[in-house]
């Protein structure tokens, strides 16, 4: 599977959304994510995301945001549309700790 990690807090570009497939991400006020157990893995949303945010869970270090993933996208309600970043995402972009500073 595909996760969505702390590169998207607060930037959420969203143009991840509309290349799914299978419609699996989830959003919640300041990130979105990944449904694990619907993602087939595809990768078409990794080079969509302007803030580099998706990761394929293979790689090393991703627990924490795959449980994140799965936790939330149980929760958070679907989302398919791209409706726009928020006006200030750009200032987000890059930034390190934004999980610490701003996840909700
Ligand atoms: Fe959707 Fe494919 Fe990205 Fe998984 S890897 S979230 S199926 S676009
Ligand atoms: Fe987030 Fe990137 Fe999608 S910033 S909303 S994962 S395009």
């Amino acid at each position: 599977t595909y996760v969505v990690t702390d590169a998207c807090i607060r930037c959420k570009y969203m143009d991840c959304v509309e290349v799914c497939p299978v419609d699996c991400f989830y959003e919640g006020e300041n990130m979105l994510v990944i449904n694990p157990s619907e993602c087939i893995d595809c990768g078409v949303c990794e080079p969509e995301c302007p803030a580099e945010a998706i990761l394929p869970d293979t790689e090393n270090g991703l627990e924490k945001w795959l449980e994140l993933n799965a936790t939330f996208s149980a929760q958070w309600p679907n989302v398919t549309r791209n409706r726009g970043a928020p006006d200030d995402a750009d200032e987000f972009k890059g930034v390190e700790g934004k999980y610490e500073k701003y996840f909700s």
